[in-house]
């Protein structure tokens, strides 16, 4: 065997030995590198006589041709292996039984906000739904809303940067009672709807928070009246807490936009909470300035509005004694309402 031959034996052997790719292509640069083997024998060619340099030229690209070969079929065979171990590796069992997935849950406000749609939808209410961020007119000024009231102090209302098309602030909205105004500028009358939502105040103890929810009721028509929003709130308070043994009470009070207004108060008749007043709701005529503001004409149209709770009611009906319990987001709590 020639020397030439032997270096191509070798080169073959000492690619066989690599067993990963950096190894192979240290084991190349050892012949094809710079000072590589084969490398160094063409540099020798130079001092070769010209016919001499040709035929031996010949004979050392053939070396180079074969180790060339054997270092690519190693790499391919490298490459392979190392697919394969892969595919070993990261196989899928697909016999395993599953992982499964927790099964989610419905946060108790917003199984009280489906009740509260399925109720007042048993007795013909329309759900409406509208923005949280507000202007000033919709959430204050329309609703009579003096501009010294003070939900639209600074410590009351997040306010928002910008300002609406009157130049105004615009502002989370405290309350679901613009969607009155949305609704009723939208709507013909009879306007017979809820309008469940988040809300939002600067305010945050045990009993509130500075996101909660209220649901806002409005039925108008021509023939509306206090008598209706009683049976139509004591209908919902009875279906809500699935029970007939309870009484509601009208405490007078105020609201910009109602004229009367009332405070309304249950009374559970049996139960932990039993005989003790509970205010759930506030609620009223509608203001003859607001109905106008609706675009309707106050001496032709009539209704009540309402805005309760959610939070409050949920509390009620689960005896829940601290509202920050519904956003910590603690499972054991949220568990026990699914
Ligand atoms: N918007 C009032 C509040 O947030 C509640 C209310 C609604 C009162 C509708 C009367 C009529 O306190």
């Amino acid at each position: 065997m020639n020397s030439l031959e032997q270096l191509v034996t070798q080169a073959q052997a000492d690619f066989a030995s690599a067993h990963d790719a950096a190894a192979l292509e240290n084991a190349k640069a050892k012949y094809l590198g710079k000072t590589g083997q084969i490398t160094e024998q063409m540099k020798g060619l130079g001092k070769l006589p010209p016919e001499e340099r040709k035929v031996q030229g010949a004979v050392i690209n053939a070396a180079k041709e074969q180790v060339e070969f054997a270092l690519n079929a190693r790499r391919d065979e490298l490459a392979n292996a190392q697919l394969q171990s892969r595919l070993n590796a990261e196989a899928i069992d697909v016999t395993l039984p599953g992982r499964g997935r927790g099964m989610g849950g419905i946060h108790p406000v917003m199984r009280t906000w489906q009740r509260i749609e399925e109720i007042f939808g048993s007795i013909g209410f329309d759900v409406a739904d509208g923005p949280e961020i507000e202007n000033d007119w919709t959430n204050f000024t329309a609703l009579n809303s003096p501009e010294n009231h003070p939900a639209r102090s600074m410590q009351d209302t997040f306010y928002i940067e910008g300002n609406d098309t009157q130049g105004k602030p615009l502002l989370l909205r405290t309350h679901t009672s613009p969607m009155q105004v949305r609704y009723a500028c939208m709507h013909k009358p009879p306007i017979k709807v809820i309008a469940p939502g988040r809300t939002y105040r600067v305010d945050s103890d045990a009993t509130h928070s500075p996101m909660f929810h209220q649901v806002e009721g409005l039925w108008i028509a021509e023939d509306i009246s206090f008598a209706d929003l009683k049976g139509v709130y004591l209908n919902f308070v009875k279906a809500f807490f699935e029970t007939d043994d309870l009484q509601v009470r009208f405490r007078p009070s105020y609201f910009p936009f109602t004229e009367p207004s009332a405070e309304i108060d249950i009374a559970f008749g049996s139960g932990p909470l039993k005989g003790r007043w509970l205010e759930v709701s506030g609620a009223g005529q509608v203001h003859p300035t607001v109905v106008r503001n609706y675009g309707l004409d106050p001496e032709k149209y009539v209704g009540f509005a309402f805005g309760s709770g959610l939070e409050r009611l949920t509390m009620l009906r689960y005896g829940i004694n601290d509202l920050r319990l519904f956003y910590e987001g603690d499972l054991r709590f949220l568990k026990q309402f699914n």
